[in-house]
């Protein structure tokens, strides 16, 4: 069961997933019926919802990836942020914790202070924003609730589109192709991942059951957003006029970002045999 089937990442892992698995969706405001299975209505800050659907569908796994994603939504609403990423998240956990069903939590690169880079599992994580304190408050409450629960800290993502959200590469080729400009950070570090690496790390998890605790999922390559710009340029072709590198004090409207959150994955790459993919041949294959 994967919960927030209709978000970018869940919509990815439900169509992904399916393929191998049984798989059944909770999908909240927003429906798609574009993902091939068994939907379910549930707002995760109603523990009724979330359990009664767990008594239909009877997960061997929950998958929960469902939250308020949005960095700056968040800054505005940090009481909605908490009780749907901290209070939301342990109502999950401690369904599954009840009904004996091993929960894997998906978390954020945004734990981290952006201070260091190539952060381990073992990093203090210190949070700048609103979202990444929720988060976090949710990683903590998911595993105090059991330490058999399963952390992923994914990079950022990125893939093809999904129903309700483009997702980056989707939203900045659109701005390309309408003649907007598109703004490439150059002090901003992350680690990109591609969707499908998340879904292949889930069934590596179902195969292999590594212990329970906080894993690192991230692409191969640390980039900033102009690097990770120029990739997209090589696989897309588009002009140079659209490539504008720029810092992020240029752009002061947005919620402070931090600077280095490159993760480093060794810890699940030996857990179970993480293996990303080259941001190049992730690229070739969304445009395929
Ligand atoms: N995108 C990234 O680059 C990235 C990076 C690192 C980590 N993550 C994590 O990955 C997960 C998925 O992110 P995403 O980008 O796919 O976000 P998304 O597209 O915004 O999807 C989140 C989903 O959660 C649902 N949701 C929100 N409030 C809910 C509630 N109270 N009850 C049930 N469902 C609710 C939303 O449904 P409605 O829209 O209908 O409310 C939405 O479908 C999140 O945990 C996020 O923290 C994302």
């Amino acid at each position: 069961m994967i919960t927030g089937a209709a978000g970018f990442l869940g919509y990815h892992l439900t169509f992904l997933l399916s393929d191998d698995y049984t798989v059944a969706g909770t999908f909240h405001e927003k429906m798609t019926s574009v993902v091939p299975v068994q939907l379910y209505k549930v707002d995760i800050t109603d523990p009724e919802s979330v359990e009664s659907c767990v008594d239909i569908f009877k997960p061997d796994y929950l998958v929960h990836a469902a939250a308020c994603a949005d960095v700056d939504w968040c800054e505005k609403n940090p009481e909605e942020a908490m009780r749907v990423n901290r209070d939301g998240s342990a109502h999950v956990a401690e369904i599954c914790v009840k009904h004996s069903i091993p929960l894997i939590l998906i978390s954020t690169d945004l734990v981290f202070d952006g201070k260091k880079g190539d952060y381990i599992e073992k990093d203090d994580p210190n949070p700048i924003n609103l979202y990444g304190k929720s988060k976090l408050a949710g990683e903590r409450r998911v595993l105090d609730i059991s330490g058999d629960n399963i952390v992923f800290r994914v990079a950022l993502l990125f893939g093809p589109d999904s129903p309700f959200k483009k997702g980056y590469i989707v939203g900045t080729m659109e701005k390309i192709r309408n003649g907007e400009k598109a703004y490439f950070f150059k002090d901003q570090y992350r680690t990109p991942l591609y969707t499908a690496d998340v879904a292949s790390a889930i069934d590596h998890v179902v195969q292999r059951k590594p212990s329970g605790g906080v894993y690192h999922l991230s692409g191969p390559d640390k980039l900033n957003r102009y690097e990770f710009g120029l990739k997209m340029q090589e696989a897309y072709g588009f002009k140079d006029e659209f490539l504008i590198p720029a810092l992020m004090e240029d752009l002061p409207e947005l919620m402070p970002r931090p600077k280095d959150v490159s993760l480093n994955h060794k810890k699940a790459s030996s857990a179970f045999g993480f293996d990303p993919t080259d941001v190049e041949v992730a690229l070739r294959s969304i445009i395929a």
